[in-house]
């Protein structure tokens, strides 16, 4: 049965890129992850709320390098870019931003971060997802980002407020969380709305 729309955006168009590091702002950069963030990685999947709201956890270094490895799979795959926020400073990682979930045809991928606890207070992801979500739209050309987070997570909506995602609803027990089903708040930004 022919589909009657066309994809937004064909395939290619990520893997046909080059992963740039982006300039957030005087203090941070996103830049794609290397061998040697190991130790920043490890410290993140340690801290209880990173493991909580991204129910997984790192079990050795097998399992970092192979995280490592998964964004560069994955950038060519299509499916998810993961960048390292670094502190322009010493380059050194304090967390993470990402597009997950990538849909070429709809033009459309959900954003995820963390911040490692001794970087907080800055407004760190919130300043990478601006300008993360910049270069979704401006370069990758995309239609619209959205963002999930359990309504028992206050920062994160913060976070997605702060970052001009305004919310759209509460979808009703979306997510298994390791504690149980969690009600998710849903926000967006489309490109239309820079
Ligand atoms: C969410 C997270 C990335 C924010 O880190 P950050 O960018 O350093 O954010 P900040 O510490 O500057 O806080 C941002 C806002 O959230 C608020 N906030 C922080 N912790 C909070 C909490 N426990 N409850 C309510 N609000 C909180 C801050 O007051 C700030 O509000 P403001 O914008 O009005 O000033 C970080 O807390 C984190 O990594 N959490 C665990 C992982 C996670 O939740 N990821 C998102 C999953 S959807």
């Amino acid at each position: 049965m022919p589909g009657l729309v066309n994809p937004a955006l064909p395939a290619g168009a990520l893997r046909a890129l080059t992963q740039p590091r982006l300039v957030v702002d005087d203090d941070l950069t996103l830049r794609p992850w290397r061998a040697d963030d190991a130790d920043a990685i490890r410290t993140a999947f340690a801290t209880p709320d990173i493991q909580r709201w991204h129910m997984r956890s790192i079990d050795g270094d097998d399992e970092v390098h192979q995280w490592i490895e998964d964004w560069t799979t994955s950038w060519h795959a299509e499916t998810d870019a993961g960048w390292a926020i670094a502190r322009t400073s010493d380059d050194q990682a304090i967390g993470q931003a990402s597009l997950r979930s990538l849909a070429l045809f709809a033009a459309q991928a959900q954003v995820s971060y963390w911040v490692v606890p001794a970087a907080r207070g800055a407004r760190v992801a919130a300043r990478a997802t601006r300008a993360l979500t910049h270069w979704a739209f401006e370069v990758l050309r995309l239609h619209r980002v959205f963002l999930l987070h359990s309504t028992a997570n206050p920062a994160s909506c913060r976070v997605a407020l702060n970052c001009g995602f305004p919310a759209e609803g509460t979808l009703r027990g979306y997510m298994l969380h390791t504690d149980g089903w969690h009600d998710m708040h849903i926000h967006a930004r489309l490109h239309t709305d820079l």
